[in-house]
């Protein structure tokens, strides 16, 4: 009889339902407004996206630009935390909004500390600023939980900041995003020391979940909104679901 070796899954310290940038659309993305929203529904988790400011200050902004998200203009990584900190990040979302500033993570750090909330840190470097970012966004980590809480799930689409935050603080848990599935896909997320994979949720299928667990990985799904996706994925076996609506799925179930 052929017996296969079936590698045990790493230690899980995070709920299965993840918020997405805070509160889903229903709050100024990756604002504490957002933070703030989500836990008031009930999550104990969320996802959000961290990159440095031009003098080194780490703060959450989803795109490369200002745009969209703030009343700025231009790349969010080229200028300084002292002109970052001066921006409305909540008039574009809504009213009630206007005048909710741009979040550092430490800010962060502290808030979750203090409410006992977990996070899936996504390093989102602006360009060129790969290894930077994620040597920052390790080191940060590393400080602002040392000996305390529960570390933050670091993630990121970019090999290159994965590599650097392995460098900077090897102890802290890791897990490649996947947008799209490349033929070295689980062997890089194993090359990076991974102990998970956060993949777009239409890229799990059973043969897929079986083939990450079988290379010792968790598998988390981006972003599910509709309740079959989410019955499907759960069927599959995935670990987490990060969602924006946070007023429709229940965390606790
Ligand atoms: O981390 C999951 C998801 O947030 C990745 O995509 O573009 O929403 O940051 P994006
Ligand atoms: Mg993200």
């Amino acid at each position: 009889m052929l017996f296969m070796t079936i590698p045990a899954l790493p230690a899980w310290p995070y709920p299965f339902w993840i918020a997405h940038r805070g509160a889903g659309k229903l709050a100024p993305e990756n604002t504490l407004a957002a933070f703030r929203l989500g836990a008031s529904h009930g999550w104990r988790m969320f996802e959000c996206d961290a990159k440095l400011s031009r003098d080194g200050v780490l703060f959450l902004l989803h795109d490369d630009r200002l745009e969209r998200t703030s009343n700025g203009q231009g790349i969010a990584g080229q200028q300084p935390w002292a002109a970052l900190s001066r921006l409305d990040a909540g008039a574009w979302h809504s009213r009630q909004y206007a005048g909710e500033p741009l979040l550092t993570l430490e800010r962060l750090a502290h808030w979750c500390l203090a409410n006992h909330l977990l996070l899936n840190l996504e390093i989102k470097p602006s360009p060129d600023t790969d290894a930077d970012t994620g040597q920052a966004v390790a080191q940060a980590v590393a400080r602002l939980w040392q000996g305390q809480g529960v570390a933050p799930l670091l993630s990121s689409f970019s090999t290159t900041a994965l590599q650097a935050a392995r460098m900077a603080a090897p102890a802290l848990p890791r897990a490649l995003l996947l947008d799209t599935l490349p033929a070295d896909w689980l062997t890089q997320a194993q090359a990076l020391g991974c102990i998970a994979l956060v993949a777009e949720h239409a890229l799990w299928t059973s043969e897929t979940m079986g083939a990450a667990k079988a290379a010792g990985l968790r598998t988390l799904s981006y972003t599910v909104n509709e309740a079959a996706e989410a019955d499907r994925l759960r069927t599959l076996g995935t670990d987490g679901i990060i969602t924006d609506r946070v007023d429709f799925f229940s965390p606790a179930a």
